[in-house]
């Protein structure tokens, strides 16, 4: 049976303390943690975001994805500059924001839903909380196809450029950026 408007209407919301065992769940997906070494430090940093740690405010954003009125995936957003050890040997334009995201649930994956939520947050939640922002940066690990893909059919142009991941020494992560003129769908 085919979808109906209101089933693929997507949505965002900041995440709550509510969701961190969802959050748990979608980590420990198979899909997702082939891709996502540092579910560990994700959670930490949710928590301090949240107010469940002590210390200094986390500057990562966490926020839920809804699609159809079902949380399906997080994304989080920050301030690269607030981040800029992630980042060596780059010029940092002022004010720009990276993402990362995931579609927890595995039935949400691979049917065009994570362009038009890349696309959406971009549009929908980035220039309105961080309209100072001139571009997006995302950093997948090269190998993780399905996500390149997603990322160039949302707009995101591969920089070529490779950074180190300072969780993981075997991971590799591909600087793909966007600016607000790019984004289409292919
Ligand atoms: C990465 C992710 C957000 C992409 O969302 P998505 O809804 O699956 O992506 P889309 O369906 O919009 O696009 C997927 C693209 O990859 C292709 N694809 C789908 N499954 C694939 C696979 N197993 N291997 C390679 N390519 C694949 C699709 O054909 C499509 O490319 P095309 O438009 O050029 O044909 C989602 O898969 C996800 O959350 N994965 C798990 C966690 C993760 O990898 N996060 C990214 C960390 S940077």
């Amino acid at each position: 049976m085919r979808p109906t408007a209101d089933e693929e209407l997507l949505a965002f919301r900041p995440m709550a303390r509510d969701d961190i065992p969802q959050l748990r769940r979608w980590l420990a997906e198979p899909h997702v943690a082939e891709w996502w070494s540092s579910a560990d430090e994700t959670i930490e940093g949710v928590e301090a975001r949240l107010g469940e740690r002590v210390g200094r405010a986390h500057p990562v954003q966490p926020w839920i994805v809804e699609l159809g009125g079902r949380a399906i995936g997080f994304l989080q957003w920050y301030r690269v500059e607030d981040e800029a050890e992630w980042y060596p040997g780059l010029d940092i334009p002022p004010g720009t924001v990276a993402m990362d995201l995931a579609i927890g649930e595995p039935t949400a994956v691979g049917r065009g839903v994570g362009r038009r939520v890349v696309l959406e947050f971009c549009h929908h939640v980035l220039r309105s909380v961080a309209p100072d922002s001139p571009e997006v940066w995302i950093d997948p690990d090269p190998r993780n196809e399905r996500a390149v893909r997603c990322y160039r059919a949302a707009g995101f142009v591969d920089t070529g450029i490779d950074l180190p991941d300072l969780d993981d020494p075997t991971q590799v992560r591909r600087l793909m950026r966007m600016t607000w003129a790019g984004p289409t769908f292919r």
